[in-house]
């Protein structure tokens, strides 16, 4: 039996219990986050749940609970349900009324739900790397905020698959984004690149722990937008996310990346990235 949190019960998913009128049904309004879970402990979570709360401010939603209680939710919902590796999955949504676009009165209260789940870290995909596509990003213009309304991440992601890759690599205006569900980060003679946390990107928190290693390790680092043709030619690319970490892309639109295997920069930070995990 798999606990579920249920604003404010934890229960069995099967007893769960959501409005059709939900509103993360109708239009995707609501935020979520997804924080890792490593040795049956939460990675990150303080940064995870500050961004959740973040997320829901800037879509005018107040959650009733703090970073600390989210915190003991989500580690509850680890230790009930025996996650040694996996993650805890969580979202809000503005709550359930009849379908009008504009807010529904101050009676209605946020849905949050929530549960962890086993999901073994993709040790393959870490060591050999994988391919991705690029496509236009024809997503809105505030993909800071990690909102439910995934639509053009989910297309994205679709026809990378149905192109044999893992993932789509998002291009807006000849510049490389992010990825449909990762961040993405070049390195050209030993300097690494990622765009910088705009409006235009989801600031992963596996970037920033990416980040924080490259200052302590002294690897050079230029949050630049970079283009299309200089994603092209880095010497190597990786992707970051929770439950990506840190994975080598090895070809882009069916092109090599380098010599087509996982590059030094990329191997190095993996390293230093796994002794922050244990
Ligand atoms: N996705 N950019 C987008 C669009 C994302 O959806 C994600 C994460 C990231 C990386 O963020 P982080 O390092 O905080 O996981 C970047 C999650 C994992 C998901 O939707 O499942």
């Amino acid at each position: 039996m798999t606990i579920y949190f249920n604003n404010g019960v934890y229960a069995d998913k099967e007893t769960m219990k959501v409005s059709i009128d939900d509103r993360g049904y109708y239009f995707g309004d609501g935020v979520y986050e997804v924080v890792k879970v490593y040795d049956g402990k939460l990675y990150t979570a303080e940064e995870h749940f500050t961004r959740f709360l973040q997320s829901a401010k800037k879509i005018r939603l107040d959650l009733p609970y703090t970073i600390e209680e989210f915190t003991e939710i989500a580690k509850k919902l680890a230790v009930d349900n025996g996650i040694v590796e996996g993650h805890v999955y969580i979202q809000a949504t503005r709550g359930a009324a009849p379908r009008m676009h504009n807010f529904p009165g101050e009676d209605v209260v946020p849905m949050i739900t929530a549960y962890a789940i086993h999901n073994p870290r993709p040790l393959s995909k870490i060591k050999e790397g994988v391919a991705v596509k690029t496509t236009d990003d024809i997503r809105w213009l505030r993909c800071d905020i990690k909102s439910l309304n995934l639509l053009g991440n989910v297309l994205a992601k679709q026809e990378a698959y149905e192109a044999g890759c893992a993932e789509a690599v998002f291009v807006r205006d000849g510049i490389v984004t992010e990825g449909s569900s990762s961040n993405m980060f070049g390195v050209k003679d030993g300097i690494l690149y990622t765009h910088p946390a705009t409006n235009l990107i989801l600031n992963g928190i596996t970037r920033r722990v990416v980040l924080k290693l490259c200052a302590k390790h002294s690897i050079g680092v230029m949050e630049e937008p970079f283009t299309l043709e200089q994603f092209n030619e880095m010497d190597e690319l990786f992707l970051t996310s929770t439950t990506s970490e840190i994975t080598p892309i090895v070809s882009v639109d069916g092109k090599p990346v380098g010599e087509g295997v996982p590059g030094r920069v990329t191997e190095r930070l993996q390293q230093v990235f796994e002794e922050t995990i244990h």
